[in-house]
This record gives structure tokens, sequence and C-alpha cells, in this order.
């Protein structure tokens, strides 16, 4: 028999996620829970890096990011679920490898250069900020793990990671795997006003969204703009309703795109027939969170049971680092 492999990621704690960040990441997640050994995990410290200066509230966004976790159908029996900043040996591995690793393999590194650019008005020469692509290897390399699924974007942090085990294991002994990038392809959907689905724009659904509200938020989506009147035929590519058809309703895809095309069907019925299908959808993901918001112990009994899971794991590997590196 084969071993199970080990999987890790993480999500900055954004509070209550929107079905972007669902199709984008926890989707896959819930999958992979049947197959792997998994360890998901909210890295609360990683918000820090760029947020340091008005850091919000992360303890509650952490906490809302756990409830759509759970709503979504993470299983805590099943895959170790924690926060970063409860597992104190990512911080030591973290040190220990900063020993290691040249500042030029931070420096290059694409997103230090991308972010420092997009987030202007921060002021992001920081140690915390060079290094945390350096955390990131930290967070995975703690648990072993052999795959990591993430976006595209964060591909040159699993590069790093591979590279900082290379390393380790040259000058010391062979104590890291190197781990792939799981890279998973997923439909995207843009917000409701066809620009990127963002907390920063008002243009989102939340994955619990109230289905009550679901109708008003559809019925603001842009469509196909040169179709103007109902026996105007339409274009499905340039439709952001269409978007989220392909994405929530992919049975009724082929029916759809034939009755845009040859104005077989108007706009609002289309809308309403999305609106029917992400109701059915959110609905007992809303339900799970309206229950979940009150049961405060319940989370805290996960987040304790998840960190004293990954602390047993994390602490073996630190020994091994320790030893090895002499300390
Ligand atoms: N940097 C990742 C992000 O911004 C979050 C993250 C932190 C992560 N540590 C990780 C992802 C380890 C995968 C593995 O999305
Ligand atoms: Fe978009 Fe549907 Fe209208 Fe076609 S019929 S433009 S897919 S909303």
């Amino acid at each position: 028999m084969t071993e199970t492999k080990t999987i890790l990621s993480g999500m900055r704690p954004s509070g209550m996620l929107h079905l972007g960040n669902y199709l984008g990441a926890l989707q896959n997640w819930v999958q992979l829970q049947e197959d792997y050994r998994c360890f998901f995990f909210i890295a609360d410290w990683h918000a820090l890096t760029t947020d340091y200066e008005d850091p919000g509230d992360i303890h509650g966004n952490s906490r809302e990011m756990l409830i759509d976790w759970l709503s979504a159908g993470l299983d805590p029996e099943r895959v170790v679920i924690f926060r970063q900043s409860d597992v104190m040996e990512h911080a030591e591995l973290y040190l220990l490898f900063s020993m290691i690793t040249p500042i030029s393999w931070l420096e290059r590194c694409p997103t230090f250069k991308e972010q420092i650019r997009e987030l202007e008005g921060r002021e992001l020469h920081t140690h915390g900020f060079l290094g945390y692509p350096l955390l990131q290897s930290a967070d995975i390399l703690i648990y072993k793990a052999d795959m990591v699924p993430v976006g595209e974007d964060q591909a040159p942090h699993i590069e790093l990671t591979r590279e900082v085990a290379r390393r380790f294991n040259h000058l010391y002994r062979p104590v890291f795997p190197e781990p792939e990038t799981k890279l998973h392809t997923y439909p995207l959907v843009p917000g409701t006003d066809g620009r990127k689905m963002s907390k920063s724009y008002d243009n989102y659904i939340r994955l619990s969204e109230d289905p009550a509200e679901i109708n008003s938020k559809v019925r603001m989506m842009v469509t196909d703009p040169n179709r103007v009147r109902k026996n105007d035929p339409g274009d499905p590519e340039v439709c952001t309703v269409y978007t989220f058809h392909r994405a929530f309703n992919p049975e009724e895809l082929p029916r759809i795109e034939d009755a845009c095309r040859n104005a077989g069907m108007g706009c609002v019925e289309c809308k309403n027939n999305l609106s029917s299908r992400l109701e059915e959808f959110v609905q007992p993901i809303y339900e799970k969170r309206q229950e979940l918001q009150q049961r405060s112990a319940y989370l805290d009994e996960v987040l304790e049971h998840g960190a004293s899971q990954a602390s047993k794991v994390a602490a073996s590997t630190l020994a091994e680092v320790r030893e090895s590196m002499g300390v």
C-alpha cells in the first residue's frame, strides 16, 4: 500500500469568504480531505506582514473564516484545522531557516516587487514582509507536506520552499521532502459588476450569503451589453451571469448558451434561473453558519484540538531540525 500523501494549505484570515474564495480554494480543500492527510490553517501571522499598521480584527476575521470553512464542509474529525499563532513551532522553524536563506532568494521573489508596487501607500520595506515567503516555507515544511494546493500567484513561494528544503538537506541531513505545487484549475467568477470579485468593491456574494439576498444580487449582475431587447441574440461569453452558470449550474449550460445565442430566453428568466441555483447552493451553508455562530465553545474546541494535533507533528520535525543544526 502506498502511504497517504500529506497536503497543507493556508489562507489569510479575511473574514467571511465570498464565492470567489470558495471556487479558488475551499471547494478544492473539501475534496482533498477525502483522499489525503490534510492540514489547513488560518495564516494569522501572515496578515501582519502587510497590514501591521492597521491590523483590524484578526481574531474576529479568523473566526468568521473558520465558520465558513466548517459550513462548506471541512471536517475537523478528518483534517487538522488550526490557527498559525497557536503553533509556535512555525516561528522557530522560520527563525532557523532564516539562518540559511540568502536574502537574494527573497528579494527576487516576484511577489515581493509586485506587492510593493500594488500596495503603494504602505511601508513594506520591513523584515517581516521580505521574509514572509520564508515563513510560508516553514508553514509547509514543518508538516513535511508533499503537496501544497494553491493558486498560481503562490507558485513562486512553493518554489522557494523547495529550494530551502534542498539547501537544508544538503547542509545537514535529509529531513525535508520537496513539496509539489498542486495548482488547481477552477471556474473563475467575476463580481456582480464584472470586475474581479473582491471585498474592496461592493460586488461580491458571500459563500454563506442569506438565500433571501441572492436574487437582488443576481439582478444587479451585468449581462451582454449588446443585448438590449429580448429578441436580440446574446453572447454568453461576455456575460457575467453566464460565468456563474458555468460554475454553479453546469448541467444546464448547453441549453442556456443555445437559448441566449438564439434569443430564445430573456435575461430576466436567465437570472431567475441562476438565482434558484445559487439559493440552493448557499442554503445549507447559510444554515450551518447560523448554527455555528451560536456555538462559540465548539469553535474554540476545534481550534484547540487542531493546534494540539498540529503541534505534535511540528514538534517532532523541529526536534530533528534542532539536532541537525546542533542547537
Ligand atoms: N501566502 C498565502 C496566501 O496569501 C497563505 C499561506 C501562508 C499559505 N502560508 C501558507 C498557503 C502555506 C499555502 C501554504 O494566500
Ligand atoms: Fe447573459 Fe443569460 Fe442574458 Fe445571455 S440570456 S446575456 S447568458 S443573462
